[in-house]
């Protein structure tokens, strides 16, 4: 009976080193890490901030990052992201409204006939019903003006934004 708990605990032991063992293997298998965000270094980030059209060069890049929280359930903006209930917002700025083939945009936005820039994008955000009545955008507006111009310098920093758009 006293061997018992050692025996337990020794096949216990056995069938962790066989749990390790199989984790090892299996991780082996799996392709290298994929080398971090390919995308702008901080200090580019930085740069390309100092860039922008005033008021956006004096944007807060961390609270547009933190303001970015409510578009995240909706919208991507990686290269290549997918469209969730909004389209990907990489490389928005300088683009046609409504311009992506792959997403279903309502008729207000594809008829809207305008380029996005950092003007529209903050009347957008502002109140985006009342900017374009009919679209389906279901976001009740960013009131603060100062949290639009970190939004807005944050996105252009982030989405691959080009000088003069
Ligand atoms: C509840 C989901 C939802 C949220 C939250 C949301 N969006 Fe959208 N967004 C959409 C949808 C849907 C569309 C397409 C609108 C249409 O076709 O009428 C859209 C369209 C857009 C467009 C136009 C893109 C283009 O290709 O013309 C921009 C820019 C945009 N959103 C930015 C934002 C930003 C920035 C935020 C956060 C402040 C945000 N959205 C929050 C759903 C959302």
């Amino acid at each position: 009976m006293r061997l018992f708990p050692i025996a337990a605990i020794a096949a216990l032991s056995v069938s962790l080193v066989a749990c390790s063992k199989t984790e090892n293997g299996s991780e082996a298998k799996t392709a290298p890490a994929p080398t971090a965000t390919a995308g702008p270094s901080d200090a580019e980030k930085a740069a390309l901030l100092a860039t922008l059209p005033a008021p956006y060069n004096g944007g807060d890049l961390a609270n547009g990052q933190r303001k970015f929280a409510l578009c995240r359930s909706c919208h991507t903006i990686a290269e290549g992201g997918p469209a969730l209930t909004g389209p990907n917002l990489y490389g928005v700025f300088g683009r046609q409204a409504g311009a992506l083939a792959d997403f279903a945009y309502s008729p207000a936005v594809k008829a809207a006939g305008f380029v996005w820039d950092g003007e529209h994008l903050d009347k957008w955000l502002a109140d985006p019903r009342g900017f374009m009545p009919g679209t389906k955008m279901s976001f009740a507006g960013l009131k603060d003006p100062k949290d639009r111009i970190d939004l807005i310098a944050y996105l252009k920093v982030e989405t691959g934004y080009k000088p003069a758009t």
